[in-house]
């Protein structure tokens, strides 16, 4: 291997494995959100991978979909073991604050680049209904679009402490009846044929292993 792929790898092993302690912290409080952003993670990368993206980009949008909820760490206690469906109105506006957090936890890591947008802007729906901002279509980096689809199959398919996960097709369904108001037709389209393809994701391993897959992609290995 090339020199500097050496060392490219070994700086972006450290910052991912300094960054995993983050979510391992969020992980003490959350164990779902923890095990969510890895899966979020992955998704990202496999459409990402099948949008033909460049090595760099696809790295921060893994990295994006690892660390898109870390700014939950600051909520509410009694907002991560809620059991309930439906927060009252109070405690949704604290929930809708998480990107803005996660995003103020991570701007200072240089080497995070743009994925700290893809955290920020996670929420951002294309007709403008999403948050913190309420931006448009084109004013949702790709990433952020990506991360955000990769979140909501995530979120349907898997069982959460108040409701039970969907199955793949509903969440299909969902993805679709989304396109009007909330995601991109094209890349949602493109991720349906992956999943159809390659199937979801049942155990991601440890971090490490993340933390490997993320290096692996950001160095242009084929085989992530
Ligand atoms: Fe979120």
């Amino acid at each position: 291997m090339q020199q500097h792929l050496m060392r490219r790898k070994r700086i972006c092993e450290q910052h991912l494995q300094t960054l995993g302690g983050i979510t391992s912290a969020l992980g003490e409080k959350d164990s779902y959100t923890r095990a969510h952003g890895h899966r979020v993670a992955l998704y990202a990368v496999r459409l990402a991978r099948r949008l033909g993206l460049p090595a760099e980009d696809i790295r921060n949008i893994g990295i994006g979909g690892w660390f898109h909820d870390v700014g939950k760490l600051a909520l509410s206690d009694h907002i991560l073991t809620n059991r309930e469906a439906h927060l009252s109105g109070e405690l949704r506006q604290e929930v809708r604050c998480h990107p803005l957090i996660g995003a103020a936890l991570l701007k200072h890591i240089d080497f995070l680049g743009p994925a700290v947008d893809f955290v920020l802007f996670h929420h951002e729906r294309k007709d403008g209904s999403g948050y913190p901002f309420g931006l448009k279509d084109g004013e949702i980096p790709p990433g952020a679009k990506i991360v955000s689809i990769a979140d909501c199959f995530d979120a349907v398919t898997t069982d959460r402490p108040y409701q039970k996960g969907q199955s793949i097709a509903s969440a299909f369904k969902i993805l679709r009846d989304g396109c009007r108001r909330c995601f991109c037709e094209a890349y949602v389209e493109v991720f349906i044929e992956e999943i159809e393809e390659n199937g979801i994701i049942r155990n991601t391993g440890p971090a490490s292993l993340l933390v490997d897959q993320l290096v692996r992609s950001a160095a242009g290995y084929p085989d992530m």
